[in-house]
């Protein structure tokens, strides 16, 4: 029931209509019996300040933040937390004692997605991450925040995107190599695909070259949720190697979004579903 006392959420893009988060918020809030509503806003790039200083005037209890506006909002809030910061993006705003801080929830739903859904407590000491965009950044910030990982090979098809990456979050250069997505990865304990390949309409591709063995003991995450199983997750299934799609990722960066406005922890298997009902 919407009321005079509910408070608002949603979620900022361009486009937005396709976008699965308010159905994903939403399944949260009808299950807890909280009084807020999910609403998603399609704003375009030159009316980004206009919606910031809206949500501002409005009291929106709290705003995800979507493509293409993530890096251009963060200078429009009060305050861009340490992780936000580092991967150079923002996709949730909550006002915080009346001051809008920016959070980036990628890295913490991907690294929750792995422990839950992947059953990976501990990180394998190698990982290989394919990819070197803005969801690549948000893994590999993850990734790095856990030290027994030794090594990341992060592989991308423009291999100067890859080193520029690896020089903004591994400075040192200690923990990073950099290779083409040709690179070997049969040895890995871990291997993320954050590239779009495979996404719908692209079902028949894989990121991996042909004839890429796989072993059994490489989890493999594929951060596309459409479709749910990709060709690589197929590779991984038929190496027997326990293989997770995008679905975990995204529900845990929203549960994260979620708590950060609410204060209540979501329940994600609820979120799931919402997403699944509310994308088909
Ligand atoms: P996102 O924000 O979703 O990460 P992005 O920044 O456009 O999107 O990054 C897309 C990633 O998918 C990049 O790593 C891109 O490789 P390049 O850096 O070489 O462009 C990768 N990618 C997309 N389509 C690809 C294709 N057909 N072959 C190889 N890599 C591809």
């Amino acid at each position: 029931m919407i009321a005079g006392s509910t408070q608002v959420l949603g979620v900022i893009g361009d486009p937005v209509a396709h976008t699965a988060s308010p159905a994903m918020h939403n399944a949260a809030i009808a299950a807890l019996g909280l009084d807020y509503a999910y609403v998603a806003f399609h704003v375009r790039p030159q009316g980004l300040p206009a919606a910031i200083d809206g949500m501002r005037a409005l009291g929106l209890a709290g705003l995800n933040v979507t493509v293409p506006h993530k890096v251009a909002v963060m200078d429009l809030v009060d305050e861009v937390a340490e992780e936000a910061r580092v991967i150079g993006a923002v996709n949730t705003v909550a006002p915080i004692d009346g001051r809008l801080v920016g959070y980036n929830t990628d890295a913490y739903g991907v690294m929750e997605s792995l422990r839950v859904q992947g059953g990976l407590e501990a990180m394998p000491p190698r990982v290989a991450l394919l990819g070197a965009g803005g969801a690549a950044r948000a893994v590999l910030y993850g990734l790095l925040q856990r030290p027994e990982i030794e090594q990341v090979l992060l592989l991308n098809r423009t291999v100067e995107r890859a080193e520029a990456l690896a020089r903004d979050l591994d400075p040192g250069g200690k923990r990073v190599v950099v290779g083409p997505l040709t690179g070997p990865v049969a040895d890995v304990g871990l291997l993320i695909n954050s590239t779009s390949i495979g996404m719908h309409p692209h079902e028949d591709a894989s990121p991996l070259p042909a004839g890429t063995v796989l072993g059994p003991h490489t989890t493999v995450l594929d951060i596309v949720y459409k479709p749910l199983q990709t060709r690589l997750l197929r590779q991984a299934e038929k190496a027997g190697a326990p293989a997770l799609n995008g679905l975990g990722m995204l529900a845990y960066q929203g549960a994260r979004s979620f708590e950060i406005w609410t204060g209540v922890k979501p329940p994600v298997e609820v979120m799931m579903q919402g997403i699944l009902g509310g994308a088909a």
